[in-house]
């Protein structure tokens, strides 16, 4: 019998570019892809979204920076990375060459940090998309997370939209009491699209030396335990900005968590922490999310995006087996 999930369309549109999967790479979970590309075919995703990266080289935060929560992931890397001028030199061409789509966040500290790297990465071979990390918990002050403020948001996605023309998304923090109010911002200052969601501030305390777990005392959550969440601030967004594209993200470990995410709202998705346990996850998601379409008469992955918000009534809950 033929796969069902080979009679769908793969393909997404994203704010005009088209990517050749739902499925990519969530930002700090696989560096710029290299690291993976032994567990999986990183050209049959939509593309990897790589780490943050920033004007200048950064070691992150001390260790312990990492901790493992009930079925959660705590982090506090403090954006660790290489640095524009390396990452134009050398993780970016390697999946140019290999004709993967690049989406690249940027992080900074100041608004004109941040339009500084747009302006850096314009023209760049292979780069798809800029996702605009606004929303890293692990930064100096709380001041520099821009997500938390409509009008720091609005500065950052400004700064970015003015240098470069590929399309923008803002990536958005649930630690807000109204993620709709950031989403409205960044969009009426140039954000083509959202990122839903970056990680929630947690803490974790070791009992036996009665301090916190983390160097840094807090770090994001992310993983499992957050999928509710995320899903809940993809359903609100959708709601209230239904053409704007969303790549949605939180805790995905299986087809049918992304599934989820689509009919939330979300136009794609990205896979992170699951990584970590299976790292050819982000393929699996993917091939498992086709099927799971195709089984459900979708016969293209935009057909699915939102529909939960069409229902009025409980519809006729249908068997699909166990695996989609
Ligand atoms: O600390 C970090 O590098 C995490 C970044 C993020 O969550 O955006």
């Amino acid at each position: 019998m033929t796969d069902p999930a080979v009679r769908l369309d793969p393909a997404v549109s994203l704010a005009g570019v088209t990517f050749r999967g739902p499925v990519f790479t969530a930002s700090g979970c696989a560096a710029a892809g290299r690291e993976l590309a032994p567990y999986l075919d990183l050209g049959t995703l939509g593309g990897v979204v790589t780490k943050s990266v920033m004007r200048a080289p950064r070691a992150g935060r001390p260790t312990p920076r990492m901790a493992e929560t009930a079925s959660g992931m705590l982090n506090s890397i403090g954006l660790q990375g290489p640095g524009i001028e390396a990452f134009l030199a050398g993780d970016l061409p390697w999946l140019a060459e290999r004709g993967i789509a690049a989406v690249v966040s940027i992080a900074g500290h100041s608004a004109q940090e941040y339009g500084e790297l747009a302006r850096r990465l314009r023209g760049a071979p292979g780069l798809a998309m800029l996702e605009v990390n606004i929303s890293c918990p692990n930064v100096e002050s709380r001041g520099q997370v821009f997500a938390c403020s409509a009008a720091g948001a609005a500065d950052v996605m400004a700064a970015v939209r003015r240098e470069i023309d590929v399309p923008v998304f803002a990536k958005l923090s649930p630690d807000v009491t109204d993620i709709v109010d950031i989403a409205r911002s960044c969009v009426a200052a140039g954000a083509d699209g959202l990122s839903v969601i970056n990680t929630l501030l947690g803490v974790a305390i070791d009992t036996r030396t009665l301090r916190p777990v983390l160097s840094a005392v807090t770090g994001g959550l992310s993983g499992p335990a957050i999928k509710p969440v995320a899903l809940r601030c993809v359903w609100q967004v959708h709601a209230a900005l239904p053409t704007v594209p969303i790549l949605g993200m939180g805790g995905i470990r299986s087809g049918l968590d992304a599934l989820e995410f689509l009919l939330a709202g979300a136009s794609a998705v990205s896979v992170g922490t699951a990584i970590f346990a299976d790292p050819g996850a982000p393929a699996r998601v993917q091939c498992e999310l086709l099927t799971a379409l195709a089984a459900r008469g979708f016969g293209a992955v935009a057909e699915a995006v939102g529909v939960a918000h069409g229902l009025t009534a409980p519809r006729e809950v249908v068997a699909y087996g166990d695996e989609l």
